[in-house]
């Protein structure tokens, strides 16, 4: 009987249910949730002759005015923290560098692959441990970003994959087997390496391939954050740490729900600012002229 219904991630998110969710939803009532809109057109599709008002969180568009609202931007930076914790977790050995009486040890080298919000966080965090941070992202302009914060930019002889609004676009093939050509050395010299690197609406970039594990030091760990998504590590199993020839390879699943205080604080702070955009007198208003209502919208009236 709710007018709007929010949610963490819907519908047919819940394994057991299903789509129990979907078939529940009446025409008129507004569900605000993240969708995964555009993964999969039939089952959006199906979600407009619910004819219900669906708005998916994550394509909040990326202005300042909505930054409050960014739900992406929460659960990365979360996600972003954890990874180089889970990472300092399976190594031998420490992040920092340290002389001791029984002698110097060096530091951990780390290299964070995709320099967007989670990336930016996994820097801060592992330059906080004291980790020797390398990283690289195909839009060029996440270089000042890097070196702000201390690490070191990889630079590689490639185009830029700047895409609209912040994100990265889509290369073709030619483009991600030259960067795996190129990535090849630097990779075998990291302990550890972090990758976050997703193109809205598709598949996750294969940026490590099994060669390129098998020529990391043994010992040597893959945070693949990514793997939710298909995975930036050819070797990853989705939800699985596995050991591949002395290199450990995780593949988590919803990290930020490891953190689940400062995930709902964050999750519930983003939903009450958004519904605070759109009711307006107590009603619920869908102004198709403002930015953030329309950029968010999938569903309205029966229409996709
Ligand atoms: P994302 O989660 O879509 O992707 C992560 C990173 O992977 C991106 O930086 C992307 O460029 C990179 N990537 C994709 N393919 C790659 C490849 N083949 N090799 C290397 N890197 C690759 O990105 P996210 O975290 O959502 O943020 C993207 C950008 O959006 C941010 O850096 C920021 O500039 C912008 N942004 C703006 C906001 C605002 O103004 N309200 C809020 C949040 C982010």
């Amino acid at each position: 009987t709710a007018d709007v219904i929010v949610q963490v991630r819907a519908p047919r998110a819940n394994p057991d249910a299903g789509s129990a969710d979907l078939d529940r939803l009446r025409p008129g009532q507004c569900l605000i949730a993240q969708c995964d809109p555009l993964t999969d057109a039939q089952a959006t599709a199906a979600l407009a002759a619910r004819q219900a008002t669906i708005f998916a969180l994550e394509l909040i568009p990326r202005i300042t005015r909505a930054q409050s609202m960014d739900v992406l931007s929460s659960m990365a930076t979360l996600a972003g923290y954890k990874s180089v914790l889970i990472a300092a977790n399976h190594l031998p050995q420490m992040l920092q560098m340290l002389m001791t009486a029984a002698g110097t040890l060096a530091p951990a080298k780390l290299l964070i692959l995709g320099v967007g919000v989670a990336g930016l966080q996994a820097i801060a965090t592992a330059r906080r441990l004291g980790a020797v941070v390398h990283a690289y992202d195909l839009r060029p302009e996440t270089r000042e970003q890097v070196e702000s914060l201390g690490g070191k930019f990889v630079v590689l002889d490639l185009e830029s994959g700047a895409g609209e609004g912040g994100y990265a676009r889509a290369m073709d093939e030619a483009f991600y087997t030259r960067q795996r050509e190129l990535m090849r050395d630097v990779v075998s010299g990291m302990d550890a390496v972090i990758t976050t690197a997703a193109v809205p609406g598709r598949k996750a970039p294969i940026l490590l391939t099994r060669e390129m594990v098998e020529a990391m030091p043994p010992g040597s760990v893959v945070v693949d954050l990514a793997a939710e998504r298909g995975g930036n590590c050819e070797v990853t199993r989705c939800g699985e740490t596995i050991i591949h020839q002395g290199v450990t390879i995780i593949g988590p699943l919803n990290v930020p729900s490891e953190l689940p205080k400062h995930a709902s604080q964050m999750y519930s702070n983003n939903v009450a600012t958004f519904l605070k955009l759109l009711v307006k007198g107590g009603q619920l208003v869908v102004d198709l002229d403002d930015e953030i209502v329309r950029g968010t919208l999938v569903t309205h009236a029966g229409e996709l």
